[in-house]
């Protein structure tokens, strides 16, 4: 599965099969957390068979089923725009499971953060997590904005990777499904921008990633 198809295929997935990760699944996703940690200067950990993180009446509620894995996203307090990192890496590591047969959601709500495992060094918070395992189903495909109301440029002036970053942008997760951001083009370079509001910080990077990822263009 190549990264478009995986930015395709990527459903938000809450009820999970009763399972471990696969070792050589968790190896790969350790390293690419690594990396990940490293570029982004994060601290994002991958915490396996961890049943209390998910045990709260949100979480239920939220129909959350054996969520027993997840990724804590974690970074330094004082980082510049540690929220929008937290969302760039965070969707990086995400589409790179989607790629290793792997489901996953991103959560900022529905979980219990005082009984999260994630070690905090000194100055460090948690941003949100991600839990993931082999779901039960691949998810399905969200409501989605259309293209003209994310973006002003006219289609027919659109250079074909710059659609092909939009309609990915357009596939990313974002908090409560809010599609809070902008897409513009200023001379060759696509700049994106949020919308005001709770967690539209990590829905840029999030979208950000996906954009780069399907255009192979870098954004603003
Ligand atoms: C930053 C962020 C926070 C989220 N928090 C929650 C949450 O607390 N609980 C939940 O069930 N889903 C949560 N979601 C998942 C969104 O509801 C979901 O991504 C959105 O509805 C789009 O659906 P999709 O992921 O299937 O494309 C969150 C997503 C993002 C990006």
């Amino acid at each position: 599965m190549n990264i478009r198809e995986a930015i395709k295929a990527r459903h938000s997935v809450r009820q999970y099969k009763d399972m471990p990760i696969a070792e050589d699944a968790k190896e790969k996703l350790e390293e690419m957390i690594r990396q990940c940690n490293e570029e982004g200067s994060l601290h994002m950990q991958l915490i396996c068979d961890d049943p209390e993180c998910f045990d709260t009446f949100l979480a239920h509620y939220g129909k959350f089923k054996n969520a027993n894995h997840y990724i804590a996203i974690v970074g330094p307090k004082d980082l510049t725009d540690l929220e929008e990192k937290s969302g760039y890496y965070g969707e990086k590591v995400v589409l790179y499971a989607q790629q290793l047969g792997l489901n996953t959601c991103w959560v900022a709500g529905t979980y219990r953060k005082g009984k999260c495992k994630a070690t905090l060094s000194t100055g460090e918070k948690i941003v949100c997590v991600i839990s993931i395992g082999y779901g039960e189903t691949d998810g399905v495909k969200h409501r989605s904005k259309s293209l003209n109301k994310i973006c002003q440029v006219p289609e027919e002036d659109m250079p074909a990777w710059f659609r092909n970053g939009v309609v990915a942008a357009l596939m990313a997760p974002t908090a409560i499904n809010q599609q809070k951001f902008r897409i513009t083009l200023e001379g060759d370079k696509a700049v994106i921008t949020a919308g005001k509001g709770p967690m539209t910080k990590i829905d840029l990077g999030i979208v950000k990633y996906n954009f780069e990822a399907a255009s192979g263009h870098k954004c603003k």
